[in-house]
């Protein structure tokens, strides 16, 4: 259920809370929104709805170790000390600093029952990208790529042209609205004028952009400038951009460029996940390779984690190692 709030809660983790009451659950709640209360919160709120419960009997089941300090949002710690419920399963352990063990510490202080790490291989996987943030310290990159059937990128002469189907480029939407940002790269924006939001029928905290360009001035009736916040930035060093303050919040990037700068990222070990949709229309002799013999991908040690048909095109997901 936590996980139904994943598009509006990013760049925060999703979070879900429970009270139990011997087997059967009386409370729940969830971290539905960015900036707004956690799901603990939430939770304890229905909690104080409900009079008549001897609050020492009660288990509160959280997905991540509640935080215990003043964010967006007073410490959750807090909260759950002055409700009297005196027993707490963690999920795991919040990988952010900020939290990471003072959330259990605190609780144990005030005389609560901790137990932890239950459910901690679920946990990461429905916050991939926030754990991978923590432990590397820079935000989890998925590049993506259109390729025609000759491995072509597009046409060095032509006009802008759709290489996919429909069904992929609904897709790319989709890839879009799970991620924090999107980068691209200056000809991108000046050959194709691409708006790069995430173009979905629910609600989404769409994903800010970061243009690399050497361009001194851009125009802003560019779609790209519109609808999110956006850096332009002419650091040429892809390694310090990760580490940028602009992306100190960003869980995740997806990358969304032509093949110079992809093949940048993938040289500079730059790419956790490349999502490749290849379609069956050919390009031909003036098409744009998207990989040469000098940086064919096979050298980057990618693995096939999915292969299959979307539409006509087929989509297919590489991990690095
Ligand atoms: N098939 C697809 O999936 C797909 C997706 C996107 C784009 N495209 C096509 O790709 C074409 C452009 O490809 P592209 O590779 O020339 O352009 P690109 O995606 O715009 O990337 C290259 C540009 O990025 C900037 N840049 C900044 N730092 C860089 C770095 N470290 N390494 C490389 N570039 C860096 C430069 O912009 P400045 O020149 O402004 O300094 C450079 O010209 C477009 O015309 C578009 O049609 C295809």
């Amino acid at each position: 259920m936590a996980a139904n709030f994943k598009y509006t809660a990013k760049p925060n983790p999703v979070v879900g809370a429970l009270i139990l009451e011997r087997d059967q659950i009386i409370c729940e709640g969830f971290h539905e929104r960015y900036g707004g209360p956690h799901a603990e919160v939430n939770c304890l709120e229905q909690l104080e709805k409900l009079r008549n419960k001897q609050r020492e009997n009660l288990t509160l089941l959280c997905t991540l170790e509640p935080c215990n300090h003043f964010g967006k949002t007073p410490p959750c710690t807090d909260e759950i000390i002055k409700s009297g419920v005196k027993n707490v399963v963690i999920g795991s352990v919040d990988p952010n600093p900020k939290v990471s063990g003072s959330g259990i510490k605190k609780m144990q202080e005030n005389g609560i029952k901790v137990t932890q790490g239950v459910l901690d291989e679920e946990a990461r996987k429905i916050n991939e990208y926030f754990f991978f943030k923590h432990a590397d310290n820079r935000p989890f990159i998925t590049i993506k790529i259109a390729s025609s059937k000759d491995g072509k990128s597009h046409d060095a002469k032509g006009s802008t042209t759709w290489i996919t189907s429909e069904d992929s480029r609904n897709d790319v939407q989709l890839l879009r609205a799970e991620h924090d940002v999107i980068l691209t790269g200056g000809n991108t924006v000046r050959n194709d004028n691409p708006r790069m939001n995430a173009r979905v029928n629910f609600p989404v905290n769409q994903p800010k952009k970061i243009l690399l360009s050497s361009q001194e001035t851009w125009d802003m009736n560019f779609h790209f400038f519109k609808n999110a916040d956006f850096e332009i930035t002419n650091e040429t060093d892809l390694s310090k951009i990760m580490r940028s303050s602009f992306l100190k919040e960003s869980n995740s990037i997806m990358v969304e460029a032509g093949p110079k700068l992809v093949n940048a990222f993938l040289k500079n070990r730059l790419c956790d996940r490349l999502v490749i949709y290849k379609s069956q229309v050919e390009i031909g002799n003036d098409g744009v390779n998207w990989f040469e013999n000098d940086n064919a991908l096979d050298k980057y040690g990618f693995k096939i984690k999915s292969n299959y048909t979307i539409g006509p095109d087929i989509k297919m997901v590489l991990e690095n190692g």
